[in-house]
């Protein structure tokens, strides 16, 4: 076993990378050596990152959390025409409608946010998993949040999901230990980025007091910690929510 962060060459799929913290996390890992592909709805904003980027070893891929088949497509794609997968760290996550009392809740958007936060982080862990167990090593990454450890008013349909995902790499986990795979999760509190620019003012203002380092986190601070996590050299971890809150949760 080597107990190495080097991610040189390893195929890395990154998720949500046109935006925010997925973003800064391609990049990030692109500079680092590995072998990228940035996934995401937004080809536009993709391609702008591909030619800041500017390397040979960042590729991009259009993708649909909303459509099942567009999931399982993107996954071979990348396996076939690129190569295997070594780590997935999935950045895709949508806020949905909030603000209001569970009691007004729009069922449809609800469903909505279910179905992009996470059955499709299900759907891609299923495709990734099955490519993965045959050769012996892998590193799944989620990105969940500190609303799914504790819950956060008005964001009942985010807190339930980012909740769901933390429980999927607890059981995933478990499931996977003897593989070689790690499945983790980072659960930050509120990171500066065009998510959170879309709180309403009193909802960011709430959650920001929350934080005792009296600060947002950063798509840096996101990275450096997922760089660690999908390395070789976290090994002895796996179904585990890796705190990124600036002491708001301290377990
Ligand atoms: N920003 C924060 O404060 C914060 C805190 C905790 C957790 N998170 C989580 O981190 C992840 C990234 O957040 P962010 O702040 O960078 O968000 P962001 O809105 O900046 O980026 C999200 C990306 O997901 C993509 N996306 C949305 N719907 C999609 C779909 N149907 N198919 C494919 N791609 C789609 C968007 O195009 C966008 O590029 C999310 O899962 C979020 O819930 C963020």
């Amino acid at each position: 076993m080597t107990n190495t962060t080097d991610i040189t060459n390893h195929i890395i799929l990154v998720t949500g990378a046109a935006s925010g913290i997925g973003k800064q996390i391609a990049a990030q890992l692109a500079a680092q050596g590995a072998e990228v592909i940035a996934a995401d709805l937004n080809l536009e904003a993709l391609e702008a990152l591909k030619s800041e980027v500017n390397k040979a070893n960042f590729h991009i891929k259009k993708v649909d959390f909303n459509n099942d088949q567009s999931i399982i497509s993107l996954v071979s794609e990348v396996e076939n025409q690129i190569g295997p997968i070594k780590g997935l760290i999935n950045c895709v996550g949508i806020l949905g409608k909030s603000g209001m009392l569970s009691e007004d809740i729009d069922l449809v958007n609800f469903d909505l946010v279910y179905q992009i936060n996470l059955r499709a982080a299900l759907v891609l862990s299923m495709q990734v998993l099955k490519a993965m167990k045959p050769r012996g090593y892998g590193r799944i990454l989620q990105l969940a949040s500190i609303s799914g450890k504790e819950g956060n008013p008005g964001l009942v349909a985010y807190s339930v999901t980012k909740a769901g995902l933390i429980a999927l790499v607890k059981a995933q986990g478990k499931e996977y230990a003897p593989f070689g795979i790690t499945i983790n999760a980072l659960a930050p509190a509120l990171i500066d980025t065009p998510m959170t620019a879309s709180f309403e003012p009193e909802q960011r203002q709430y959650l920001e007091s929350k934080i005792p380092m009296n600060r947002l986190g950063t798509v840096e601070e996101v990275a450096s910690l997922a760089a660690w996590i999908i390395s070789p050299a976290c090994s002895f971890t796996t179904g585990f929510a890796f705190d990124l809150t600036g002491g708001r949760a301290t377990y």
